[in-house]
């Protein structure tokens, strides 16, 4: 049975309950949490290998790359399997992009994007021949150019703009607008350009956008992509050569039973917008590859009965999944032993152990029966998760698992608190002290 929640989703999900369990591909939850413990991440490399490639069926009528968002999910397994599909990327640091390498995408295929890149990280990109840096202010200009000179290695530019159009998604996470740090304005970005110019080692290539993430509406895309149409227009006839568009990521996925565009809704969006600009499109999808893609299996630790609420205590907690109550996120909630057809729900919420009343998955949701030592699995995880995750209140960082077929294997392991304490030192100005008998 495929879960409800799916209903009218276009692409498929290799989340479903077979014989009473929730299963990812054909490896059980309950097995595999007996295996490794609570509460793990896992990932379906099928549903990873669907995504990108609905994706690209849906971009094939364009010329057009993928640079997958890696900061959505940096796992090297996820990395690995997207690499043998033929993905680029999109990396925001130095460590991205030696992740990426590892995992054996070819620099070429890297597109650097970020506010705040260090002239270290520009050097090493460059060094490592990556394809292209998408400028994000004038000062990164001048330490890229410096870089390009340190190094005597050419790079290939984009200024990213800022549209100064609301994405209406979160406000953390939206931005395309004036107030947001990302881009160049575009009244500011000509002279960007006229900068670049003078930079003998710097290639303009293109123009780049990116207005925010879990969009759910198109118009703000198709607002996007029209302005940024007309400034390549206003760029040409000034003499630059535009023959690369980078639109960004952004596409939104379904959490609950939200009606998302489709990719072929999406991709007829850019077509109309900058399809007619002979223009290399680049397109830099994160969660619409990876959400749906990974879930969160956690144990109910016990049911706390509160006076005004019922709390559902499970041992995964904001340090494993900090979206909910970051961008007040929701993420459906399930049983992973299947709930009886006649099972009546209640409400409570759903809490982690931290010392925080903001360590929550849930709050006041329908809920199956649960009981202390119950599985549940808090589903569409597989997007700004574990990359995501922090050891606060000294807890472990969640291992993550990632199933094929029948085959599942730990593609990071838990980091514990042994792990954490190893790469603390106590001063050796301490170490006396620290002896001293306690009274
Ligand atoms: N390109 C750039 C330049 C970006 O900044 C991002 C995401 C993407 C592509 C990919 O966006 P996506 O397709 O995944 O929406 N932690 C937040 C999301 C932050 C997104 C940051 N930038 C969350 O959990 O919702």
């Amino acid at each position: 049975m495929i879960i409800s929640y799916l209903a009218g989703q276009k692409y498929m999900n290799h989340f479903r309950y077979h014989d009473g369990r929730l299963y990812a591909e054909g490896v059980c939850l309950t097995e595999l949490a007996e295996n490794i413990g609570t509460p793990f991440f896992c990932y379906s490399s099928a549903s990873i290998e669907d995504n990108y490639n609905a994706f690209s069926h849906a971009i094939s009528s364009l010329d057009a790359d993928i640079c997958y968002a890696v900061k959505a999910n940096s796992n090297k397994a996820v990395l690995s399997t997207l690499s043998r599909l033929g993905v680029g990327a999109d990396v925001v640091s130095a460590g991205e992009i030696e992740r990426v390498l590892s995992a054996g995408i070819l620099a070429k295929k890297i597109v650097f994007s970020g506010v705040g890149k260090t002239f270290d990280e520009l050097c090493k990109a460059l060094l490592y021949g990556v394809r292209r840096i998408n400028i994000e202010s004038f000062e990164e200009i001048e330490i890229l150019s410096k870089a390009a000179e340190a190094t005597g290695c050419m790079a290939e530019v984009a200024v990213r703009v800022n549209p100064d159009v609301d994405a209406k998604t979160h406000d953390k996470i939206s931005t395309g607008r004036q107030e947001d740090k990302f881009g160049i304005d575009f009244e500011l970005a000509k002279e960007a350009y006229a900068l670049l110019r003078e930079k003998h080692a710097l290639k303009i290539t293109g123009v780049a956008v990116h207005i925010g993430s879990q969009l759910i509406d198109l118009n703000p895309f198709r607002r996007a992509y029209s302005r940024l149409s007309d400034f390549a227009i206003q760029l040409r006839s000034a003499g630059y050569e535009i023959t690369e568009l980078d639109l960004g990521g952004g596409l939104g996925i379904a959490y609950n039973n939200e009606l998302v565009p489709t990719l072929e809704e999406y991709a007829a969006v850019v077509s109309e917008t900058v399809g007619n600009l002979g223009c290399k499109l680049v397109f830099e999808p994160g969660r619409r590859i990876v959400g749906n893609s990974g879930v969160l299996v956690t144990k109910v630790i016990f049911i706390k009965e509160g006076s005004a609420r019922r709390f559902c205590v499970v041992d995964s907690a904001m340090n494993d999944l900090i979206r909910p109550t970051l961008y007040n996120a929701y993420h459906q909630i399930i049983s992973v032993r299947e709930p009886n057809k006649s099972a009546i729900s209640s409400r409570m919420d759903v809490v982690g152990p931290i010392c925080e009343s903001g360590d929550f998955f849930a709050r006041d949701r329908a809920l199956p029966p649960m009981a202390a030592g119950d599985l549940m699995a808090v589903l569409t995880a597989g997007a700004y998760g574990a990359v995501m995750g922090s050891t606060y209140n000294s807890r472990s960082l969640a291992p993550e698992v990632m199933v094929n077929g029948d085959k599942f294997a730990l593609v990071r392991k838990r980091f514990t608190v042994e792990d954490m304490m190893n790469l603390e030192s106590i001063p050796t100005w301490l170490e006396k002290e620290s002896k001293r008998p306690v009274e």
